[in-house]
């Protein structure tokens, strides 16, 4: 990092010569079929199937942003995006087409490099682990027993770690070895993890026998390594996604090799952690409907992994612009041109067994069978909480399910497709209709407390709109408003703290420059200089602009209410954070004396504090 940041240093100018030279237009219109409308031009996202345009450019920011998959930047990160490039292969390409010279030192930077190497010996590796398999007896005869054959060796390129790293030692040098990771794996079946265009990018590796612990390890993360970015079997299963419109999660590599040997193309897994919106955000860029079916074990765990797993998509999908509706159960029909957002499905065999074990014993067609008539999510949270509590009959015992079972009825937005499970559920339970009705409605005006009073700040949950919050502040600096010109509105804003990295990085950028770029034009076009190489800064920078337009009626007496109810809220919000801090750790130190004066003191204080 430090290295490669002396080196823009060195070669500023030329980026910014470089970025001078991009027109957001010209460089988009090579991908993207765009058409006018307003101000902006829309198209076709590049980076997400899509059938209506939800990709737009800003040619006058020189700016891009698709409200459907949420990637959004400059040229350049349009460019590293398109391209699968870095920031530096990005500009080395455009200085040569351009002609612009770049400093020897930019050519290239350490971490490229670096990159490069770890892809290669990881590359090489998979290779020379597979020779070592195939002519390994015993490691082939555990494939055996698992049904794995020489094919699926092939395609998945699996291998063998030997017990001894000497001859990984002899190709390679010491050190890169020790950043790929791959001294730790020792008789151990390797299983080689792609990423989307195939690179070699880390390994799983299974213990060959049931004495060596731990049953699984996987490499580090590295340079080209995230596990909480990285699907199991994503590059052979892309094309089937986008095909069938659809993805199955599992939970093992086992799991996904059967299901692709027994022809279910379409399956995925993550890395034995638990699912993350940056997964989410992978798999919504391949299937179109986002139908995502969760086939975990049929384990407590894998129930549990099930419940959690449809959270994060829920939560992964309500960022996406406005779309925040989940299969047509959550769809609000009063909205105009609502597009279904995401269906998540359940497939479950109740064998107990995951999918490596059932597709093995009863097949493949069973198990297409179990995916086809998987119920939707609200239908399989339901019949679990039913068949569960089958035999309570006491009213406490009904009043307790109850309870259990109103948040997923008031989570359906649709208020017909409420009714109707509500009806299911007090008939299944013999509850009284009339009375679970009234509990939903209670539990529904829960959810959204004095939504339209508040309309700028409506968030799904705290965080959000704490973030919210945030974001409307900084965006006021590219309003454009005479009145209210940046240095002005920094004036305001000088004293907020800021809990988002890359709001508070575009914060302290703005504070050393406003003086100079006392206009939100220049600003902005300042800014992107400073943060030509974050792509997630340039990200968020790009979401303040868009959200520009819908502040830029406001009238100027307005104007300074916004500002203070902004900065008021900020300022409530942290003052809670840090009771709610300051109660769980004098809870801990102090479990018997919770109403001590000398904490409700200590909360006085600090409310004091930061509200003055
Ligand atoms: N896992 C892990 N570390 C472990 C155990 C599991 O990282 N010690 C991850 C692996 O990615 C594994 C997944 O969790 O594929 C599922 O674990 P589990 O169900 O225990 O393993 P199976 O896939 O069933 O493995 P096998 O069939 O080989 O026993
Ligand atoms: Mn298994």
């Amino acid at each position: 990092m430090e290295q490669s940041s002396l080196k823009k240093q060195s070669s500023g100018n030329a980026v910014e010569e470089i970025k001078n030279r991009l027109d957001i237009f010209e460089t988009v219109s090579e991908h993207v079929l765009l058409k006018k409308s307003g101000r902006n031009y829309w198209g076709l996202c590049p980076f997400h199937k899509e059938k209506t345009p939800s990709f737009s450019i800003n040619p006058e920011k020189g700016i891009f942003k698709c409200f459907g998959c949420g990637a959004g930047g400059d040229s350049l990160s349009f460019l590293m995006k398109v391209n699968n490039a870095s920031f530096w292969e990005t500009i080395v390409t455009l200085a040569q087409k351009f002609g612009i010279e770049l400093p020897e030192a930019g050519v290239t930077s350490a971490n490229t490099e670096l990159k490069k190497q770890i892809l290669e010996v990881n590359k090489q590796a998979a290779f020379y682990y597979k020779e070592l398999l195939l002519e390994n007896k015993e490691a082939r005869d555990y494939l055996l027993k698992r049904d794995i054959n020489e094919e699926t060796i092939e395609k998945f390129n699996l291998g063998l770690a030997p017990g001894s790293i000497d001859g990984l030692i002899k190709k390679y040098d010491r050190e890169i070895i020790s950043k790929t990771g791959l001294s730790s794996f020792k008789n151990r079946i390797m299983i080689p993890i792609r990423d989307e265009k195939g690179n070699f990018i880390a390994f799983g590796a299974r213990a060959l026998k049931d004495s060596q612990g731990p049953k699984y390890l996987n490499s580090p993360d590295s340079p080209v390594f995230n596990k909480s970015k990285s699907l199991y079997a994503i590059h052979q299963a892309k094309e089937a996604i986008k095909e069938l419109d659809s993805v199955i999660l599992m939970e093992g590599y086992f799991d996904v090799i059967a299901a692709h040997t027994h022809g279910l193309a379409n399956v995925v897994a993550t890395l034995g952690t638990a699912l993350t919106e940056q997964h989410v955000r992978i798999i919504a860029r391949y299937s179109d409907s986002r139908r995502i079916y969760l086939a975990f074990d049929s384990d407590e765990a894998g129930v549990n992994a099930t419940n959690r797993g449809a959270d994060i998509i829920k939560s992964a999908f309500s960022g996406l612009g406005d779309i925040k509706h989940f299969d047509e159960s959550f769809s609000d029909s009063t909205v105009k041109n609502e597009r279904t957002a995401c269906e998540i499905r359940v497939v479950t065999a109740n064998t107990g067994k995951d999918p490596d074990d059932f597709l093995r014993e009863q097949g493949a067609e069973a198990y297409k069978q179990l995916v086809k008539s998987a119920p939707l999510l609200i239908d399989y949270q339901i019949n679990r909480i039913i068949n569960l509590n089958d035999r309570s009959s006491s009213p406490q015992d009904k009043a307790r399910l109850g309870k259990d079972v109103i948040p997923l009825l008031a989570e359906i937005r649709n208020s017909i497709i409420r009714n109707e499970y509500t009806r299911l559920v007090s008939e299944r339970l013999s509850i009284d209709e009339e009375a679970l009705n009234i509990e939903v409605k209670k539990s529904l005006q829960n959810i959204k407390p004095g939504e339209s009073s508040k309309k700028a700040l409506t968030g799904i949950n705290k965080e959000e709109k704490h973030l919210l919050a945030q974001k409307n502040l900084l965006s006021l600096y590219f309003l454009n408003n005479e009145k209210f010109a940046p240095l002005c509105i920094n004036n305001y804003i000088k004293e907020v703290e800021l809990s988002d990295t890359n709001l508070n990085l575009i914060k302290k950028n703005i504070d050393e420059i406003v003086e100079n770029f006392n206009d939100s034009d220049k600003l902005f076009d300042e800014l992107l200089i400073k943060l030509a190489d974050n792509e997630e800064a340039k990200k968020v920078l790009t979401d303040l602009i868009y959200s520009v337009d819908d502040k830029k009626d406001m009238k100027s007496d307005l104007f300074h209410r916004y500002i203070m109810d902004h900065i008021a809220y900020l300022q409530t919000h942290s003052v809670f954070e840090q009771q709610e801090k300051l109660r769980v750790s004098y809870y801990e130190d102090n479990r018997d004396d919770m109403s001590s004066s000398r904490h409700q003191q200590k909360v006085k204080e600090l409310i004091k504090e930061r509200r003055l």
